[in-house]
């Protein structure tokens, strides 16, 4: 049988292929963390009490300055992970045997593959959510001032997409910022959930050494380390799924904005309009100006809710313990981050673009728009409730034309749709993430002795 040697024993080509997947592409990604992740458990193997020392101060130095002239290779694009490496894990360990000899075959003292991927998409996700964070904060800053700057506009609110009463621009895009708001929450929580070190928990079992899991999780700027080291590694898998749950929400209320957006940017409504170069044209038709944005974040929605239910289906029903299954998760879980955050930025950039149509929002006022009006004007002279809707809905043609922008006046709730309370929980929001990223990169700067993330000299 044609065989093919790895770092962990020879394989025939076809199971290589098949179990390695697109593994050599997509750990390309997982580079950094998994230097990140070496630098700090060498780092606290230097430091153990044990004689002859795991490695001296001066060999951790050579691996960490290594790790570091990998990073760089990296983000030039020019890190090879082959087939025969299997994953980012091994190739790092080629590469620093190549470079450091016997020292490079040390780096994997105590740990599995497991607690390392598991570190690295950790570590990943934490720099993907900073970036999703910020980017759906500066969606709500864009809808929160269109809010704001149209709070009086009127426009026809609606319940079953027919015309129900009157309303503000205002409401209805601070109403799109507060779902986000919302999402925010939840997001946050999946961070948290993240937010802890699974590194030192080995295959899942530990190892019988007394590693410092704390001294790992310091370096790597995580909250806290997962005690349980079965759970360390049960817990990969299910990480990812919580996260995509939160971007699934988030995507939730993209796709709602994102269909609003494509009603209410036809001609025919005409509410909103994009300028010519945030929509797309025809091959064959001159006049077209498409909102194709908005169809693809509609699209995208549902991409990512596919990526939350492949993460959840592949956890589903798994032992306790490291199963090859978590390694399928893997691109899912790198398609929803990065799908839902190419939607922020988009909406992001393009929403303070919009231009509003105060005309075309006016003529959606048909008279009956005012209907509840009317019966309320009867209700405050006296008349009860049912009988004024008896009697407006007997004589609705009679409904006379009322004027939009007053109407708006005597809706408290459209005139202050609550824009204290969203910025007061934008804020929060904005604060924790500039603190949560500021912690990390302080730690990592500590570890690598260089600043972080610039890694310059
Ligand atoms: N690429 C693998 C994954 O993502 C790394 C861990 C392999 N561990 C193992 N026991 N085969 O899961």
């Amino acid at each position: 049988m044609n065989k093919k040697k790895t770092i962990v024993g020879t394989i025939s080509p076809e199971v290589l292929s098949f179990t390695v997947g697109r593994d050599p592409f997509l750990d390309r990604a997982l580079l950094e963390a998994d230097c990140l992740g070496t630098a700090a458990h060498v780092t606290m193997l230097s430091k153990l009490p044990l004689r002859p020392r795991l490695f001296s101060a001066d060999e951790r130095r050579r691996v960490v300055a290594e790790l570091i002239r990998i990073m760089r290779v990296g983000r030039r694009g020019a890190f090879d992970i082959g087939e025969a490496d299997q994953d980012v894990h091994l190739a790092v360990e080629r590469v620093l045997t190549a470079r450091l000899g016997d020292l490079g075959k040390r780096v994997h003292t105590a740990r599995s593959r497991n607690d390392q991927v598991a570190t690295d998409l950790r570590l990943f996700a934490k720099m993907r959510l900073f970036d999703i964070m910020d980017e759906a904060l500066a969606l709500i800053d864009a809808l929160t001032d269109l809010a704001v700057k149209h709070a009086r506009t009127p426009m026809v609110g609606r319940t079953h997409l027919q015309p129900a009463m009157p309303s503000s621009v205002g409401l209805w895009a601070a109403s799109h910022a507060e779902s986000l708001l919302d999402d925010l929450t939840l997001i946050r929580a999946a961070y948290d959930v993240n937010d802890r070190n699974p590194l030192g928990s080995a295959a899942g079992y530990g190892v019988p050494l007394p590693l410092d899991r704390d001294a790992t999780t310091a370096s790597l700027g995580f909250r806290e380390p997962i005690r349980n080291v079965l759970y360390a590694a049960s817990a990969r898998g299910k990480c990812e799924s919580a996260i995509l749950s939160a971007l699934a929400q988030a995507m939730l209320s993209l796709s709602r904005l994102a269909e609003d957006m494509t009603l209410f940017t036809m001609p025919e409504f005409g509410y909103f309009s994009l300028p010519r170069a945030c929509s797309t044209g025809s091959s064959i038709m001159p006049q077209k100006n498409n909102p194709d944005i908005y169809e693809l974040v509609r699209a995208k929605a549902g991409r990512v809710l596919g990526c939350a239910t492949a993460a959840s289906a592949i956890v589903k029903g798994l032992p306790c313990g490291y199963n090859r299954d978590l390694q399928e998760i893997k691109e899912v879980f790198m398609d929803g981050l990065e799908t839902a955050r190419a939607c922020l930025n988009i909406l992001a950039f393009t929403t303070p673009k919009l231009k509003v149509h105060p005309e075309a929002l006016a003529r959606g006022f048909t008279p009956e728009v005012f209907a509840t009006d009317r019966v309320l004007d009867r209700v405050r002279k006296g008349e009860s409730f049912r009988t004024a809707y008896d009697h407006v809905k007997a004589t609705l043609g009679d409904t006379a034309e009322m004027d939009p922008a007053a109407s708006v006046q005597t809706r408290p709730c459209l005139i202050d749709p609550g824009f204290d309370a969203m910025s007061e929980r934008a804020r929060t929001v904005s604060q924790f993430v500039i603190g949560e990223r500021r912690r990390f990169h302080a730690a990592l700067t500590k570890l690598l002795g260089v600043p972080y993330p610039k890694l310059a000299s």
